[in-house]
């Protein structure tokens, strides 16, 4: 059972950020599934956060040259909202210290589905797809 489903709807019609979408969707779900199970919850928060952090460099690099490429003109603000984005997982590895895993779990399903997948991906990566078409 997944608690979001990648659609074509969200490409941004580039086949590598596509995919690093597509691996942003997986990371959430597995971390939801890992969640469900009382055993496994604390590594497995652990383990997503690092995987986000990883995955996080090299795909917003990659977001970040391309525009760049393209002489995006909201290359700066974009900069910025990834470097907010990085700096919540730093605090998210900080709080999982001295957090239950399965209150700090909710908060992070919470910030990747809302902040990270609804606001960034579907909002400000598609205005980069709307100006690359003109
Ligand atoms: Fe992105
Ligand atoms: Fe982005």
């Amino acid at each position: 059972m997944s608690i979001v489903d990648w659609s074509s709807d969200y490409s941004i019609n580039n086949s590598i950020i596509d995919s690093q979408h597509q691996r942003l969707f997986d990371i959430v779900n597995n971390l939801h599934l890992a969640l469900l199970d009382h055993d496994k919850r604390h590594d497995a928060v652990s383990v997503a956060l690092d995987e986000l952090f990883d995955f996080s460099k090299t795909h917003f690099a990659e977001e970040e040259r391309q525009m760049e490429a393209a002489n995006f003109p909201g290359l700066g603000e974009h900069r910025d909202a990834h470097a907010a984005l990085r700096q919540k997982i730093l605090e998210f590895q900080d709080h999982l210290s001295k957090e239950e895993p399965v209150s700090l779990g909710a908060d992070l399903l919470g910030f990747l589905i809302s902040t990270w997948l609804f606001s960034h991906v579907l909002g400000i990566d598609k205005k980069f797809a709307h100006y690359l078409k003109h």
